[in-house]
């Protein structure tokens, strides 16, 4: 990483890349944010369907709740501005579950992780990189593979802030989810998240938030305005119009050379051999 670029727009913090919105004070005094025991946090990788699922969160309620920019994401003044939020907070970070702030582990806030196929996450962040001013530019798909399967590219290796998660499974305030169970039965998938968030919500309104949430719905919402273009829920951009590109499984197969599909499946199996997935 020695483009001069990179520098300004990126810094490792702990051996993770972050951009520098991020800042190391910040960064450093995560652990003393003042986590309430509603807060709800929203976690992935980027790339792996984040505002898909804070779409569908924020229509789950009927009270007044608050989506926040990441909790990594601004200067040491976000702590205190978080705080003096009144309203539920639904708090949206990619922090690996060894940097989440130590509080919300202690008061056991509700936690839901979305993943994706990294192989579809890797695209989709090539194709972010490409087109976002915030990130340091990439050249080809061939060089940024590479920045992947290194984890040298913002927020650290897929494989260590998958497993660093996956260790969590099974805590009863973390509930799991995969971005391609939500392509396959999306009303499953709110209505799992519904009963983990203690919501009552009627089939009939799920049916509603299923077709406020499909790819086309909140790309055109995004694209008439209709809600705010400045606000993301993602630490490496703030325009929304970015985040909604192709909506699919599999597009990977369109950019994979075989022998990137080669060196990717033996990586996947050595850092994933005690995973469960
Ligand atoms: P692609 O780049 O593959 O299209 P994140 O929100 O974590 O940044 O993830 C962005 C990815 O989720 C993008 O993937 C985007 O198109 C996809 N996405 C966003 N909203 C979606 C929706 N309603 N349905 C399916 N995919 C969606």
């Amino acid at each position: 990483m020695s483009n001069p670029r990179e520098a300004e727009l990126t810094h490792m913090f702990k051996g993770i890349r972050f951009t520098t919105r991020s800042s190391p004070e910040l960064l450093n005094s995560l652990d003393n944010f003042d986590a309430r025991e509603d807060d709800v946090l929203l976690v992935s990788y980027p790339k792996s369907g984040t505002h898909w699922l804070a779409g569908v969160i924020t229509k789950l309620y009927n009270t007044q709740v608050t989506i926040t920019s990441p909790i990594e994401f601004g200067d040491i003044s976000k702590l205190e501005e978080l705080n003096k939020l009144s309203s539920k907070r639904i708090i949206p970070t990619h922090l690996d579950y060894n940097m989440l702030p130590r509080n919300f582990k202690n008061k056991k806030c509700k936690i839901i992780y979305i993943s994706r196929n990294p192989k579809d996450t890797a695209v989709s962040m090539y194709h972010y990189y490409r087109d976002n001013p915030n990130l340091p530019t990439v050249d080809t798909w061939t060089a940024f593979f590479d920045l992947f399967l290194k984890g040298d590219v913002v927020c650290g290796s897929w494989f260590d802030h998958f497993l660093s998660w996956e260790e969590h499974q099974n805590d009863k305030n973390i509930l799991f989810l995969f971005y391609e169970d939500m392509k396959k039965d999306l009303p499953k998938i709110v209505k799992e998240i519904s009963l983990f968030l203690d919501l009552n919500v009627s089939d009939n309104d799920i049916q509603n938030i299923c077709k406020k949430s499909s790819f086309s719905e909140m790309k055109n919402d995004t694209e008439k305005e209709n809600c705010d273009p400045n606000h993301t829920v993602c630490a490496l951009t703030s325009n929304r119009k970015l985040i909604f590109r192709k909506g699919a499984v599999g597009d990977w197969k369109n950019h994979f050379t075989p022998k990137q599909n080669r060196r990717f499946e033996e990586l996947f199996n050595e850092k994933m051999k005690l995973s469960k997935m």
